[in-house]
């Protein structure tokens, strides 16, 4: 039953013909646009947003209106996976996030709640819903969740942390226990995206922000292993038998691409470190490859904004399968208006270059 999708985005992850190169962009639902914050207030803080599947369906869709985006994201966050877990998280203004107690020992491991996404996280179900509803099928929705490894090094720092000195610490003196909250942060997680992919989701994005710490050894050790782990359980299709590409995002892990190419996603995130046409020909056809643009050509000039649109898209060249983004999220302190001449650039100059 797998025909083949219309919608360019899903098309893309299938490394099938365009004729633009699809965008969207990470963060794009966020405190740069005013509206968001203004929705954001309007919900009382960050984590009340995202608890409400009305207000949260409406930040989704903010940056479509505005830019005519070629897919939405589920406006979430993934540190709600460590809160159904039984982990309390807050966000401070400022301060980023911040979860209590912190992951310290096998028993804490022991203790963590196994969490059924049908229940601890049916909010976010229900978002799934709300947006698929809003979007009515003309743009596809991308579910999300984080990385085993990125969510634990929240889970044992308490929060950010520059050092990684606490999940370095564990990792490199108690082993098993870091496997051990790996692995159950996995579990969790596929069941996770098996039940967005249940409620609506049409493609899955894996954000490994923090896998490029770790040293090659490691990253296979503890990143890679737990995110093959989710592979393994994922559901390839949505309950209508369409395939639901997922895709990796694992920044800083350039120099692993073709170990992250071969874990069964369709799709591999890169950031701005990598080069872009190096890398097509690494995965030979593969996967497709999103990104990957720095985010900090937002604060140049038209101009250059324009001219660095052109160098990316002509680093992929006119095959198939590349979805154009930003290789991190999109700064708070970004001029929307930026946006909108990044979009414009995709738009022409992928256009001129899939004709060739
Ligand atoms: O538009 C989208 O991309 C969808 C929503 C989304 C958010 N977070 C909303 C958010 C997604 C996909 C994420 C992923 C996420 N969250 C990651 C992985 C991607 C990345 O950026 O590296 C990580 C590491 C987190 C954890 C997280 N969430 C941190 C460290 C912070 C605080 C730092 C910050 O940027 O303020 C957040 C908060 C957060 N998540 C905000 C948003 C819109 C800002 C909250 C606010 O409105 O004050």
């Amino acid at each position: 039953m797998n025909t083949e999708p219309t919608l360019p985005f899903l098309r893309a992850c299938l490394r099938l013909p365009v004729s633009q190169t699809p965008m969207w962009i990470m963060r794009q639902a966020g405190r740069y646009l005013p509206e968001y914050r203004a929705t954001r207030a309007q919900a009382g803080s960050f984590l009340q947003l995202c608890r409400n599947p009305e207000l949260a369906t409406e930040v989704t869709m903010q940056p479509l209106r505005r830019y005519g985006l070629d897919a939405a994201i589920l406006f979430s966050d993934i540190l709600v996976v460590a809160e159904a877990m039984g982990i309390k998280l807050s966000f401070n203004e400022g301060e980023g996030p911040q979860l209590e107690p912190r992951i310290n020992s096998h028993n804490d491991v022991l203790a963590l709640h196994p969490a059924e996404p049908e229940d601890e996280l049916g909010y976010v179900l229900a978002t799934v819903r709300t947006i698929r509803k809003e979007l009515d099928g003309r743009i596809p929705l991308i579910g999300f969740a984080g990385s085993p490894w990125t969510v634990a090094t929240y889970m044992v720092e308490g929060g950010s942390s520059k050092t990684f000195s606490r999940i370095k610490g564990m990792m490199f003196d108690a082993p098993l226990v870091l496997q051990e909250l790996l692995d159950r942060l996995a579990d969790v997680t596929a069941a996770y995206l098996n039940a967005q992919i249940r409620h609506g989701a049409q493609a899955v994005q894996i954000f490994d922000t923090w896998g490029g710490v770790l040293s090659p050894r490691d990253f296979r050790a503890f990143s890679l292993r737990a995110m093959i782990r989710i592979m393994e359980q994922l559901d390839k299709t949505t309950p209508q038998g369409e395939q639901v590409p997922v895709i990796l995002f694992a920044k800083g892990c350039g120099p692993l691409l073709e170990e992250v190419a071969a874990t069964g996603c369709q799709v591999v995130g890169l950031d701005w470190t990598t080069d872009l046409a190096r890398a097509r020909e690494r995965v030979a056809g593969r996967v497709a490859l999103q990104g990957n643009m720095d985010p900090a050509i937002l604060y140049a000039s038209e101009a250059r904004i324009r001219q660095e649109v052109e160098e990316v898209l002509t680093a992929y060249g006119p095959h198939a399968g590349h979805i154009f983004n930003l290789g991190h999220g999109i700064a708070q302190d970004v001029d929307p208006a930026r946006v909108s001449i990044l979009v414009d650039a995709v738009r022409q100059v992928s256009r001129r270059i899939l004709s060739q």
